[in-house]
Formats: structure tokens, sequence, C-alpha cells
């Protein structure tokens, strides 16, 4: 495979740093890493491959200056809303982590497992979108139940790490547990989050939209209608919950045939990059402790539902940072690379 140069637009940033990690990892083709962020990062040098890297200032100019391939965005939809054209002008592809361009008609949203397929209509823009990280690990778990039984509906409620608010909205956790042992958490701050999230959930993720559901919640009903191609009704309500790192989800399937609870475990366990953890003699079953730096999603409480055949529960949980960013940023990257080498 022929070696790129790729950007890490975020370099700095909780999911730019696990990109910067799974490329590593995964021993993607790097010819030349370029780490950009702002102007108040450039100069910090980051570590890549056993070599000093220095973090470079994003400027309009800077894809065609290093000569960029592959430019992974993920420092805001603002900064991919200005910034990308330039990169693909500059004549590199773009695999953009916010949510700025997922439901541009044109450009197509990819889960690697689920349809590699609409990688070849990145020709469309020079950009292919990278899901919300809640409805990434849940489209990778509903893939093999579609499969085995058509899925029709789904009732999910989320229980999301503070991470997939950023960096300052893990630490703001953080902090706000130290106040809590030294007696002064009425006196802690809250900036990131709408209440205070240490020893408290929030059932507030993003904004609130006319409809009664958040930003996050509708980003969940149509990502998931577009990745899937196919019109599943979709209700979530999406929760922050005090965890780092690892979103979870309840996850109630209504499919088109019956179900049983072994069959969907045989075809959960032939899914691509899922694992199940569902042991419950033993008390086995996924949680955000487990999943943390795991590219998989985990699936457990397997089970039908105690009145309707065609209805099923699951519980999924999968690293946001990785499986929900950053992996998936990776895998597409690794599909694109392969599809325009042949
Ligand atoms: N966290 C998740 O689970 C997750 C999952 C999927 C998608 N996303 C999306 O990915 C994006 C980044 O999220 P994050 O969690 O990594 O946030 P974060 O920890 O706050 O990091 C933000 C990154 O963007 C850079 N940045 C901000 N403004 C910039 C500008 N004007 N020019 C250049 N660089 C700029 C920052 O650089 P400095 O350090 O120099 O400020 C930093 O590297 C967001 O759009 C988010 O919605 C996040």
């Amino acid at each position: 495979m022929r070696r790129v140069n790729v950007a890490v637009v975020g370099a700095t940033g909780a999911v730019g740093e696990e990109m910067i990690r799974v490329l590593e990892e995964v021993g993607f083709p790097v010819h030349k890493l370029v780490p950009l962020a702002s102007a108040k990062s450039a100069g910090k040098e980051i570590e890549f491959k056993g070599q000093k890297v220095i973090v470079k200032e994003l400027t309009e100019d800077i894809f065609e200056k290093e000569d960029v391939e592959i430019a992974l965005f993920s420092a805001g939809g603002g900064v991919s809303a200005h910034y990308a054209p330039y990169a693909v002008e500059a004549g590199a592809v773009v695999i953009d982590n916010t949510s700025h361009f997922r439901m541009d008609p044109e450009v197509p949203l990819v889960v690697p497992e689920v349809n590699p397929e609409d990688i070849a209509a990145w020709h469309n823009k020079g950009i292919i979108a990278n899901p919300n990280c809640s409805t990434i690990q849940m489209v990778q778990a509903l893939k093999p139940l579609d499969d085995a039984y058509g899925v029709k509906r789904v009732d999910v409620a989320t229980y999301q790490a503070t991470s997939g608010a950023g960096k300052s909205a893990m630490e703001e956790l953080v902090m706000q547990m130290k106040d809590f042992f030294a007696f002064k958490l009425d006196e802690s701050k809250h900036e990131k989050f709408p209440h205070q999230i240490a020893l408290n959930v929030i059932p507030q993720i993003d904004k609130f939209l006319d409809n009664g559901y958040t930003k996050e919640e509708m980003k969940m009903v149509n990502e998931t209608k577009k990745i899937m191609h196919k019109n599943i009704e979709v209700s979530a309500t999406c929760v922050r919950v005090p965890v780092l790192r690892g979103h979870s989800e309840a996850v109630t399937v209504w499919c088109e045939k019956d179900v049983d609870a072994e069959g969907a475990r045989r075809a959960l366990e032939n899914g691509k990059n899922i694992l199940v953890v569902d042991d419950p003699a033993n008390q086995l079953y996924p949680m955000p402790v487990m999943v943390v730096d795991k590219d998989e999603t985990f699936v457990g409480r397997i089970r039908k539902d105690i009145y309707k055949d065609n209805v099923l529960h699951m519980w999924v949980v999968a690293d946001n940072l990785r499986v929900g960013a950053a992996t998936n940023a990776v895998r597409i990257a690794q599909k694109w690379l392969e599809m325009e080498s042949q």
C-alpha cells in the first residue's frame, strides 16, 4: 500500500490525540503526519511512532504547503465548515468527525462495518463524514440484527460519558469530584454541561429543538436512516452520566420477523467488530470500564421482550473516543486508501 501524508486537524483534542494513537496502532501507511490545531497549540510536540512531531497552526494554505492527501478533521463544526474546502482544494480527501457535513445528501456518512460501499461517493465533494459517536456503536449492533430479522424500529436511551464533549468536559467532572471530596461541591463551576455532572445524570445533550427532542437525539434518528439506507423509526433519549469514557445504550429493537435471544446472540457474535459479553450467571455484561481503549463494540443483556415476539432488548457499550470517533475515521481512511489504490 502506498504511503500518504495525513493531517489531523484538532490534534491536541480528545479525538485528535486518539486518532494519532490509532493511526500508529493499526500501522496506517503514514508518510508524513501533519498535526494541526489552533495558534495556541502551535509549537507543541506530540509523539508518533517514537518520533517527536511539532503541532502546526491550522491555516487555509497548510494543506497545500504540506501536500496533505488525507485530512482527518475533529476541531468542531465551524472549523470544518471553513477549512475542509481548502483541504479538498489542495487535493486531499477530508474525513470529518463533526456534524457539519453529515446530513449533506452529497456527502457519504460511513460506518465501515455497515455501509463501506458509500465511501465511493467521496468524489462528490471530496468529503466523507463520520457519524455521531452514539449512532456509530448503535448501527454496528443493529446491522447483524437487520440482516437476520429486518429492523423496523429502535427505542434507545443513552448513558454518555463526559469525554463525548471534549477534554475540558472530562476535566469538569474531575474538578467537581475533587470539590466534592473537599466539601465544596456547591461552589463548583459548570461550563461544559448545563448542570453539575458529578454524582448526577443530565437528560440533555446539546440544545432542545421545537419537537421536544435534543439535537443529539435527532442526530441518532436521522443518521441511522442515512447509514442504513432504510426508514427505520428511531426514538432516542440521550443522557449524560458521570463517566469519563465509554458510552452505554439500552436499545429496544422492533423487528419484522420474530426474534429469539439465542439467534440474535449468534447474529451479533458474527457481526463485524462486535464482542458479545452476555453471561448473566457470572454477572458478566459490558460496562464502560471494560471498553476503554478497545476498538470493538460490546453487546450484552440480550433478551427477548416479555410481551412481543418480534422485540429484542440489548445493552451496547463502546469507547466513544475510539469506536465513536477515531477508530471509525481511521477505518474509513483505510477503506478509502484500499479503494483508491485499486
Ligand atoms: N469526543 C467525542 O467523543 C467525539 C465523537 C465524535 C465527534 N466528535 C467531534 O470532534 C470534534 C472535536 O471534539 P473533541 O472531543 O476532540 O474536542 P476537544 O477535546 O475540545 O478538542 C478540540 C480540538 O480542536 C482544536 N481547535 C479548536 N478550535 C480550533 C481552531 N479554530 N483552529 C484549529 N484548531 C482548533 C483544538 O486545538 P487547541 O488545543 O489548540 O485549542 C483541539 O485540538 C467536535 O466537533 C466533536 O463534536 C467528538
